[in-house]
């Protein structure tokens, strides 16, 4: 018979302890932090799963190869590294380096949108939304209905409405429209894949008009394994071979490289359009850097060049996938509310049908995310009413699993924390707002609870 057990794909040469506190101590450090879990110290929480961007655990082939890094301000050979292994996974000509996901966003938009344009995506992840609106283009979300009923089962969540695109395209006209975007995985969408059948079906919709199509990569080799494991014809195909047809059917891309480039920092924008390229250098060069270091150190573009081909490991996907949808399906056959089915890189608790007497002005992502910190020293981020505000569809708490952190007793103990916090709530209560910044207002909000 043989094994059936997923284990993780490493053995740990380095340890980082994490320090319990008392429930006494938690209520005073979230009250002292405005009940807002970014404003937390990182050393007073236990489980950290506030995102699982720039929080992978670095392998020790990324170690070596930061040795390596040349730190030459022009031109060095880790930028020709670097290049080369982007170019070998997504394949476009010009690969621009950032310093994270959201610099690459905001070189995108200042040069391709002007105000009153719409940018089409199956969903604005929140620095995505933020950056065109600064720019003062209009953010849409086209997700399809199915994504929009947390409860529903669908292979691919992520799809965007190719109905709905066709129609806005018709009704607003492409020259209103510079770009449409496709987020995979779809991170504010409950990290749900995209088929490589809608992305064709988008690209087929955008080649029509003459529209380019962009892809928010952040998440891409997890997108990839679910096509593998979820859509006919790619079960015997690589996550590599799948990503490269992914990429193949898009114009360029923005990616955090924080989280599938297995990185602490980093990012990078690529386009096939050689003047679109040459007017994001040089706004690179206005904010970031040189265009061969864009913000990051010669030791980060190593650290990513091997990254992203670790992310897209057969047997690394194929823990990662099955630690997360393990944590998901243990909690919802207890009957606790989730985006079904368990996204790739977290798992999203509902926090509308887990606190329906919390209404969604009250926050009640916020209220339940304090008590996963209250209750085991656990901290997730909310995505929703005060994420989003009036845009938010849904209020949900997300749970971001690091990459190969955090062992399947880790995640136990997660699932016993929310299975105590799911017995007792009705006893929470929900929040109203004190203070609040114009821009990404959940990273500084200050709230209190409703007496
Ligand atoms: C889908 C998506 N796009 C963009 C970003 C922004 O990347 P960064 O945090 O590196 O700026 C993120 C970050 O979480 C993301 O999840």
């Amino acid at each position: 018979m043989p094994i059936r057990t997923i284990i993780e794909p490493f053995r740990i040469k380095s340890v980082e302890p994490i320090r319990g506190t008392t429930r006494d101590e938690r209520s005073r450090l979230i009250e002292a932090s405005g009940y807002n879990l970014f404003l937390v110290a990182s050393d007073a929480i236990l489980i950290d799963l506030l995102t699982d961007s720039g929080t992978s655990a670095m392998s020790t082939e990324q170690w070596a190869a930061m040795m390596r890094g040349d730190e030459s301000y022009a031109s060095s050979p880790s930028f020709t590294r670097f290049r080369d292994s982007v170019q070998r996974i997504f394949g476009f000509r010009h690969v621009i380096p950032t310093h994270q996901g959201r610099a690459a966003e905001r070189i995108l938009f200042s040069v391709m949108c002007k105000k009153g344009n719409i940018v089409p995506n199956n969903t604005h992840f929140d620095t995505t939304r933020a950056n065109c609106e600064f720019v003062g283009a209009i953010a849409l979300d086209l997700p399809i209905p199915e994504a929009k009923e947390p409860a529903r089962v669908h292979p691919f969540k992520g799809n965007m409405d190719t109905v709905q695109l066709s129609q806005v395209i018709e009704r607003e006209g492409a020259k209103n429209i510079p770009l449409v975007m496709l987020t995979v995985t779809n991170n504010s969408g409950g990290g749900q894949p995209v088929s490589m059948a809608n992305i064709r079906a988008v690209k087929e919709i955008c080649r029509k008009h003459g529209i380019p199509l962009y892809i928010d990569a952040c998440r891409f080799a997890e997108n990839a394994y679910f096509i593998k494991l979820r859509e006919p014809g790619y079960s015997e195909k690589s996550p590599r071979e799948i990503a490269r047809e992914m990429f193949a059917y898009a114009d360029g891309c923005t990616m955090s490289a924080k989280k599938d480039g297995l990185a602490n920092i980093g990012g990078f924008l690529c386009t096939n359009n050689d003047m679109l390229a040459q007017q994001e250098k040089d706004l690179l060069i206005l904010t970031e850097g040189f265009p061969t270091y864009g913000g990051l150190a010669g030791r980060d573009l190593e650290a990513i060049a091997v990254g992203l081909n670790e992310a897209l490991e057969e047997e690394y996907l194929k823990y990662r996938i099955a630690s997360t949808a393990f944590l998901g399906n243990r909690v919802a056959s207890e009957g606790v509310p989730i985006v079904q089915p368990p996204g790739g890189h977290a798992i999203y608790l509902d926090a509308r049908a887990f606190l329906p007497h919390v209404p969604p002005a009250q926050f009640p992502g916020v209220a339940l995310a304090v008590e996963l910190y209250l209750e085991g020293g656990i901290r997730s981020v909310e995505i929703g009413t005060l994420m989003f505000g009036e845009h938010a569809k849904m209020d949900l708490v997300r749970l971001a699993i690091p990459r190969r952190v955090y062992t399947q007793s880790h995640i136990e103990y997660v699932v016993e924390v929310i299975l105590d916090v799911w017995r007792r709530r009705e006893k929470i209560r929900g929040y109203e707002l004190i203070h609040q910044s114009p821009f990404l207002r959940h990273f500084t909000a200050q709230l209190r609870p409703i007496s």
